[in-house]
Parts: structure tokens; C-alpha cells; sequence
């Protein structure tokens, strides 16, 4: 054991974040402390990113009407998706795929504009300042999850007329919406797989050494 190590009973906490996170869409109203959405938002900061770019910007949505208007724009896309969908399309528009009329919190988290100026780990893989926001989203999700919070991430928007729609400058591309605060109880599996949308595959199939056997 290295003996940077945390104490056995710090490590079982980090395990455990990862382990119970999950994707929320059921919330349970309410709202979360100013102090702990500072903590969150201070956690999904602490991410890694490409170049040290930090192309992350947060845009917490607390007027009303901004967040029945994202809400439209998500049931726009979850109907395109349903029918893009085909024969899948009634067994998804039976999944529920968001909370944002109950969720205490919205946040949306955005690709700053300008990231063109920045080359550093991102010549040949310029997707790496999504992957940076990616990071953040994550840092954010385990935190919640520590304070006991739910969160979900949603991605069917069309990314264009979320932008224009709070005011963001040409170039900037959010990417999530965040549906964050107290929750009844976490599900104990991925809710896709409890709906028997899909089944997660065991590490050990995606797993090889040396040459790709996946
Ligand atoms: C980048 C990203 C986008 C996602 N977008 C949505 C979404 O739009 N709607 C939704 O219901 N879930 C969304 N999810 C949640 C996934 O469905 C979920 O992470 C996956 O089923 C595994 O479940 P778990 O997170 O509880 O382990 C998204 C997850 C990620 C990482």
C-alpha cells in the first residue's frame, strides 16, 4: 500500500460515491443549500482539463420561465428521438429521460467559446475539451452523490437553440443539462438496465492487453 494512501475508511467512501452514483430523473422538489452547491460547483471546478483551459462555464437556471422554456426544448428532442427511434419509439417515450419540473436545482453546463485558440492536447483530439467538461460533469455527480444529493444528466437538446436561448456568445455549445437536488431514494441500478432498455456489460468484456479484443 502506497503511503499516499487514504485511511481504509476514506477509500470505502470514494468506492462507494462511484459505486451508488446513478442518473437521476425522479426528484423530489425541495432545494440544496447555498453552501453545498458552492462545495458542488467548487468539486466539478477541481476537474482535470486538456491544456489547463477549464472550458467549462456554469449557468445556474433559476427563473422560472427559462426553465419551462428548456423543458420545452427537451420534450422537442425526445419527441425527434422517439421517432427517430422507429421501432423502439413507444418502449422509449415510456422512459422517463429527465427531471427538470422537479428538480430543486438546473444547471446548464456549457463549452466556452474561443477554444480554437487553445492547442495543447488538442491538435489530432479536439473532442478533449468536451472530455474536460465531461470531467467536471463527473466531479459534480459523485460530490452529489456524497451529499445526498440525485443529479441527471440531460443531452436531448439541440445544443444551437440552447445557446441562443440563454444568451451564450457564438462558439460557446452546451452540453448538459443538469437536474440536481433531494431525491426519494437512488436507484439501485442503472435505470435503463431496471427498464430493460439495455444491459451494462461487464468490465472483463471490454477489457484486453496488448491488442484490441473487445
Ligand atoms: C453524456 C451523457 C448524457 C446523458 N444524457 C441523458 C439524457 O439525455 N437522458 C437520460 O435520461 N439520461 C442521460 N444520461 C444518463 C445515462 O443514461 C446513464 O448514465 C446510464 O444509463 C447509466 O446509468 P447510471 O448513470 O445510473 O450508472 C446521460 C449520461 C451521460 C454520461
Amino acid at each position: 500500500m502506497s503511503g499516499h494512501a487514504f485511511s481504509p475508511e476514506e477509500r470505502a467512501a470514494v468506492y462507494r460515491a462511484i459505486a451508488e452514483r446513478r442518473d437521476m430523473r425522479h426528484f423530489a422538489g425541495g432545494e440544496v443549500p447555498a453552501d453545498t452547491l458552492a462545495r458542488l460547483l467548487e468539486a466539478a471546478h477541481a476537474a482535470p482539463s486538456v491544456g489547463l483551459m477549464q472550458p467549462w462555464r456554469f449557468i445556474r437556471i433559476t427563473r422560472p420561465d427559462l426553465r419551462a422554456a428548456i423543458a420545452a426544448l427537451v420534450e422537442q428532442e425526445r419527441q425527434r428521438t422517439a421517432e427517430a427511434l422507429g421501432e423502439r419509439r413507444d418502449e422509449f417515450m415510456r422512459l422517463k429521460v429527465e427531471g427538470i419540473g422537479q428538480c430543486a436545482e438546473l444547471l446548464v453546463v456549457s463549452l466556452m467559446d474561443g477554444r480554437e485558440g487553445h492547442l495543447f492536447g488538442r491538435r489530432t483530439l479536439p473532442e478533449m475539451d468536451l472530455a474536460s467538461v465531461a470531467c467536471a460533469v463527473q466531479n459534480l455527480w459523485l460530490a452529489a452523490r456524497a451529499e445526498g444529493l440525485g443529479m441527471g444528466w440531460v443531452s436531448l437538446f439541440d445544443p444551437g437553440a440552447l445557446a441562443e436561448l440563454l444568451g451564450a456568445p457564438s462558439g460557446a455549445r452546451p452540453v448538459a443539462i443538469l437536474c440536481l437536488g433531494p431525491v426519494e431514494a437512488f436507484y439501485p441500478a442503472p435505470m435503463l438496465a431496471l427498464e430493460g432498455w439495455t444491459e451494462p456489460r461487464p468490465l472483463d468484456e471490454l477489457l484486453s492487453e496488448n491488442q484490441w479484443n473487445c
